[in-house]
């Protein structure tokens, strides 16, 4: 069985008040039902890892993540933070290759690769991202890009790496956009890259791998697209962002 996880992609989002009562609600909501059934992240800004990690206490449901990390150790580089840091205030999750810092601060998937290189090295876990502009759907050539993606940034790990690895799959054109990609597009690619993963690591690393679906993701499209086989989860941007709606995700996993 692979791991479900609902992760909520806070991005630049909130003042501290207010994570900690989205936070609280979302702790007060997530039902027994769930419990163990699922893992949720909750992706915050770095300011508020620590309290909010410390409001999770010892939860072995809701965990912390961070959103990016630098691919240095330490040192001059003015702005940035590291994985020991993140690793120092122990949030186990780190969200590696978001579409908007490849797009917005020129991440490519070298060094993409030496950022899950780093995480890795740490014991936490990457939440690698790919996913396709608009113009290469249109285009067609979104399965090679996709996979691309995927072969640059993660192909070098040894089996026992890429099994502690958590990939989302989020499509450009349907991030922030309402357009969701529909259960059977996120199906096909979640299939491609788990293909892609077998071609190189065998069916049994592949099989472990929890491929997460990311891109307006609602509480009425859930369901749907968590019932696909290849779809082990969701990384949630805006829809995480309100509590009710976010725990009714997290529940039609
Ligand atoms: P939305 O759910 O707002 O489309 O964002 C998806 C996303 O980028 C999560 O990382």
């Amino acid at each position: 069985m692979r791991q479900k996880i609902v992760a909520g992609n806070w991005k630049m989002n909130k003042t501290l008040e207010e994570a900690q009562s989205l936070t609280s609600e979302i702790m007060g909501m997530v039902a027994d039902e769930v419990k163990g059934a699922v893992k949720v992240v909750l992706c915050v800004p770095f300011p508020y890892l620590v309290t909010i990690k410390n409001q999770l206490g010892s939860s072995a449901t809701i965990f912390v993540g961070a959103q990016n990390a630098s691919q240095h150790d330490s040192g001059a580089y003015t702005g940035e933070v590291s994985v020991s840091m993140i690793k120092s205030i122990d949030v186990p999750f780190i969200i590696i290759g978001h579409s908007e810092r490849r797009q917005y601060f020129g991440e490519d998937s070298k060094l993409l690769a030496l950022k899950v290189d780093k995480v890795l090295a740490a014991g936490l876990t990457p939440i690698f991202c790919c996913g396709e502009p608009l113009e290469i759907r249109e285009n067609g050539t979104h399965e090679s890009l996709v996979k691309q993606q995927v072969e640059e940034s993660l192909f070098h790990l040894s089996p026992e790496e890429l099994k502690k690895t958590v990939i989302a799959y989020e499509p450009v054109w349907a991030i922030g956009t309402g357009k969701t990609a529909s259960s059977q597009q996120a199906e096909d690619m979640h299939a491609v890259i788990r293909k892609h993963l077998a071609s190189k690591y065998g069916n049994e690393v592949a099989q472990s791998i929890s491929i997460l679906y990311g891109g307006s993701v609602k509480s009425d499209n859930a369901k749907e697209l968590f019932s696909q086989p290849n779809v082990d989860g969701g990384l949630v941007g805006g829809a995480s962002l309100k509590s009710r709606e976010f725990v009714e995700i997290v529940k039609s996993i």
